[in-house]
């Protein structure tokens, strides 16, 4: 069975619905509901919803937040391996406007305790993987080290460098094949890694050609998928890829949505992109980033993050065949 592993964070996530988010030194009432997050767990999720057999490396406290994790990965069918953490599960703070836009501030808890050496101990897993997949929201040295591995053992690794703030070392931008940032992401990466300054906001509108030249620098030897929310996204691949596409680089359209809160769509792409890669690694890329962007689309018809995570027959029914 193709296997996926999701190194990553798990959060309890609060969620107040408002008419906008929220200005500095201003009060707003909203509709609260809490529920499972974490960009990590999210992803894990979506991963496992779209078929593909599901680890997840995570650390978690002795709490309600941990025991949550626990009673989800089992109805979801995932292989959890959790570090228990001396402190408490982390925590996110979401605002979603009427739009179904978002602001988010995370506490990262337990998540800051995962460590190398837990992850190393899962080894047997990663070399079990066919795609392992990481988020920013653990700390760079552990993501390091689960693509490291990853790579020893063959398995295809995929970065999703999010939030943009975390550190992102060359480390590992060397050790990811698949990076999938959004345009902040990316933004901050460029700055951070070649100097260049480009206004996030303008890149949905840029040249494919001037694109595809800032993707190469910065990803000299991997793919990389620039999310682009309701634009869908951007491809750039380098000449020799994973797939053998001889497109250097093309955009793929967002599915249809009628959206509610996008809240883990960013996770939906990145967990149904590593399912794909994993059960159709005769597929070109491009269409498991199609079908990825579906999964991504349906989520955010519904509320919430992990819970509004789509099964692959959702998404049939709504999009059709695969
Ligand atoms: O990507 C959405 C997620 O970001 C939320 O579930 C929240 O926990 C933060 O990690
Ligand atoms: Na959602």
């Amino acid at each position: 069975m193709p296997r996926v592993v999701v190194v990553g964070s798990f959060n309890v996530d609060h969620a107040w619905h408002c008419a906008q988010l929220p200005r500095p030194g201003e009060t707003l009432a909203g509709e609260y509901a809490t529920g499972a997050g974490g960009k990590g767990f999210n992803q894990a999720v979506a991963s496992a919803a779209a078929g593909a057999a599901t680890t997840f490396v995570c650390a978690l406290g002795d709490d309600d937040g941990g025991r949550l994790a626990r009673r989800l990965a089992a109805s979801h069918g995932i292989d959890l391996r959790a570090h228990q953490a001396a402190t408490a599960t982390g925590t996110a703070g979401i605002f979603v406007d009427a739009e179904g836009g978002n602001s988010i501030v995370i506490g990262a808890g337990a998540n800051a305790a995962l460590t190398p050496a837990f992850v190393a101990a899962q080894g047997e897993a990663i070399a079990a993987a066919d795609v392992v997949l990481a988020q920013l929201e653990s700390p760079v040295a552990t993501v390091v080290e689960s693509l490291r591995l990853a790579r020893a053992s063959g398995a295809h690794t995929v970065l999703n460098p999010a939030p943009a703030n975390a550190a992102c070392a060359r480390e590992l931008l060397l050790v990811t094949e698949v990076l999938t940032p959004n345009e902040t992401e990316f933004a901050a990466l460029l700055a951070c890694h070649c100097g260049d300054t480009v206004d996030p906001a303008a890149l949905g509108g840029m040249d494919e050609a001037a694109l595809h030249r800032l993707c190469r620098i910065l990803l000299p030897r991997g793919t990389l998928v620039l999310t682009l929310g309701a634009a869908g996204c951007f491809v750039s691949h380098r000449e020799d890829n994973l797939r053998g596409d001889s497109v250097p680089h093309y955009r793929c359209p967002a599915a249809p949505a009628q959206v509610v809160d996008t809240t883990g769509a960013g996770d939906a792409f990145n967990g149904a992109l590593a399912a794909g890669l994993a059960l159709h690694p005769q597929r070109p890329f491009a269409a498991v980033v199609r079908q990825a962007t579906r999964f991504a689309a349906l989520s955010t018809e519904r509320p919430g993050a992990s819970s509004a995570m789509p099964s692959a027959s959702e998404v049939e029914a709504r999009y059709g065949p695969d």
